[in-house]
C-alpha cells in the first residue's frame, strides 16, 4: 500500500506515523500508574515486547508500573537519564531478565517455554561447547516459543520456526524477509518441505535461502555467496599496479621539484660564483694591503737611507709605483688577472698566496713570491 503512494506523501505518512509513536510513548504509565497485563503483546512488525508501561517500568501483577528488576541488554533502551551503576542488574549465569524486566529467572530446560528468540532463556546442553553456533546461543535455541538443542543430526526429523519481518527496498517496495530458524547441529539446516537436516551448501551452488549456505547468503542469482564479514582479496595484480603507482607518483613529484627548483638553483649558482669573485678580490685588496705596509715600513736591503727617503717623494721611483696598486682601497675590485696571470698553474699560485697571509713573510724567497701578483714592481723592487 505504502508503495504505491508517491515518495513526498510517504514521507509524510512516515512522519505523522513517527509522531503518533511519539504521542503512544508519552501516554506510557509511569511508575505507580495503573497499566493492563492484558494489553502485554509482541509488536507484528518487530516482535518488540509492548505493554502500557514506560521503558524503566513494567506492568506488575497488580496493575500497576513498578521500576524493573533486571536488564538483558548491557546498555538498556530508555535509560539514556540514568548513570551506568544505577541500571538495574544484569542477570548471572544460569539466569535470564525475561522481556518484561521484572526479575532474574532460571534458566528453563529443553521442552519449557521461552519468549521470542531468546534463546539465552534456555538451559545449556551438558556438550554446549560442541553445538553452539553462530545460529544458536551455546547450543540452545528457541523455536515457535520452546526450548531446543541445536543437537539434530544430518537425514533426522527436525523443527524450524519460520519469522517474517517487513523489509523495504531503496525504492520504497515491501518485501518479506523471511528469517527462518531450526534446530540441526551445526553445518546442517532443516529443509522447508521434508523437515529433515540437510547439509549446509558450498558458495556458488543453488540455494532458496540464507539458512541454506554455509556463508548465511543466498544471493540474488539463486547461489550461495560470499559471506558478509568475508574479507576482500586483492589480486597479485593490484599489489603491483598500487606499487608502481606509488613510485610513478614519487617520481612525478621528485621531477616536478626539481623542474620548479631549477631556475632558482641557477640563481643561486650565479649568486655564490659572484659572491666567490668578490671574496677574492677582497682578500687580494687585503694582500695588498700587507704588501703595501712591508714596503713602507722596512728598507729594501742595502739601500742607503737618502736613497730611500727620496723614492718617497719621486714619481717615477719603482717601488712606490709597484706599491701604487696595493695601495688601492679595499673593495675597489683589482684586475683579476694580475692574481692569476703567472706562468705556474693556479693551483699552485693560490698555495703560495695563501701561505704569504697565514705566515708574515720572513724569508728571501717569500719575499719574491709576494709580488707576483705585482709583475712590474720587481724592477721597481730591486732598484
Ligand atoms: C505493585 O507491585 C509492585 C511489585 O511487586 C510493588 O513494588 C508495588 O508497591 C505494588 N503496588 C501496589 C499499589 O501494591
Ligand atoms: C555461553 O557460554 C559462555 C562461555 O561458557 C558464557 O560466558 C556465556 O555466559 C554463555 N551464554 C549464556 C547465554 O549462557
Ligand atoms: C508451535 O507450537 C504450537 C503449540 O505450542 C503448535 O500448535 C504449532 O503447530 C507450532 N508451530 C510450528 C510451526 O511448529
Ligand atoms: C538432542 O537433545 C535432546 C534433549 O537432550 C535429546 O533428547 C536428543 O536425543 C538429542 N539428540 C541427539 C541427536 O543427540
Amino acid at each position: 500500500m505504502l508503495a504505491s503512494t508517491p515518495p513526498s506523501s510517504r514521507t509524510l505518512i512516515s512522519a505523522l506515523i513517527a509522531i503518533g509513536l511519539l504521542g503512544v510513548v508519552s501516554a506510557k504509565s509511569g511508575w505507580g500508574e495503573a497499566c493492563d497485563q492484558s494489553n502485554t503483546h509482541l509488536d507484528p512488525n518487530t516482535y518488540n515486547l509492548v505493554t502500557d508501561c514506560d521503558a524503566t517500568t513494567y506492568c506488575a501483577s497488580n496493575g500497576t508500573c513498578a521500576t524493573k528488576g533486571c536488564r538483558k541488554d548491557i546498555y538498556p533502551f530508555g535509560y539514556s537519564a540514568y548513570a551506568f551503576d544505577l541500571l538495574p542488574p544484569l542477570c548471572p549465569q544460569g539466569q535470564f531478565c525475561p522481556d518484561e524486566g521484572d526479575q532474574c529467572l532460571a534458566q528453563v530446560p529443553v521442552g519449557g517455554a521461552c519468549q521470542k528468540d531468546r534463546d539465552n532463556e534456555c538451559a545449556l546442553a551438558e556438550n554446549y561447547k560442541n553445538l553452539a553456533g553462530f545460529l544458536n546461543t551455546n547450543g540452545s535455541i528457541c523455536l515457535n516459543f520452546t526450548c531446543y538443542y541445536a543437537n539434530v543430526t544430518l537425514g533426522q526429523t527436525c523443527i524450524f520456526d519460520n519469522t517474517a519481518y517487513t523489509a523495504y527496498l531503496d525504492s520504497g517496495a515491501a518485501y518479506a524477509f523471511i528469517v527462518s530458524r531450526d534446530n540441526c547441529a551445526n553445518g546442517l539446516y532443516c529443509d522447508g518441505t521434508s523437515s529433515q537436516c540437510n547439509k549446509m551448501k558450498r558458495q556458488g551452488e543453488t540455494c532458496s535461502g540464507n539458512k541454506e549456505c554455509l556463508t548465511y547468503n543466498c544471493a540474488a542469482d539463486g547461489k550461495c555467496g560470499k559471506a558478509a564479514d568475508d574479507p576482500l582479496h586483492p589480486g597479485a595484480w593490484q599489489y603491483v599496479l598500487v606499487g608502481l603507482g606509488i613510485l610513478i607518483l614519487i617520481g612525478g613529484v621528485m621531477t616536478g621539484l626539481w623542474f620548479f627548483h631549477r631556475r632558482d638553483r641557477k640563481e643561486n649558482q650565479i649568486k655564490l660564483e659572484q659572491y666567490y669573485n668578490e671574496q677574492i678580490a677582497y682578500r687580494q685588496s687585503i694582500m695588498s694591503m700587507s704588501h703595501a705596509k712591508n714596503s713602507l715600513l722596512s728598507l729594501p736591503p742595502h739601500a742607503s737611507q737618502d736613497v730611500v727617503r727620496s723614492s718617497l717623494y719621486r714619481d717615477d721611483s719603482g717601488w712606490t709605483s709597484a706599491t701604487s696598486d696595493a695601495l688601492l682601497p679595499p673593495n675597489v675590485r683589482r684586475d683579476s688577472t694580475s692574481g692569476w696571470s703567472d706562468g705556474e698553474g693556479p693551483r699552485d699560485r693560490m698555495q703560495r698566496a695563501d701561505s704569504e697571509v697565514l705566515l708574515m713573510p720572513n724569508n728571501e724567497s717569500n719575499r719574491d713570491s709576494r709580488y707576483m701578483d705585482a709583475p712590474e714592481g720587481q724592477g721597481g723592487y730591486r732598484g
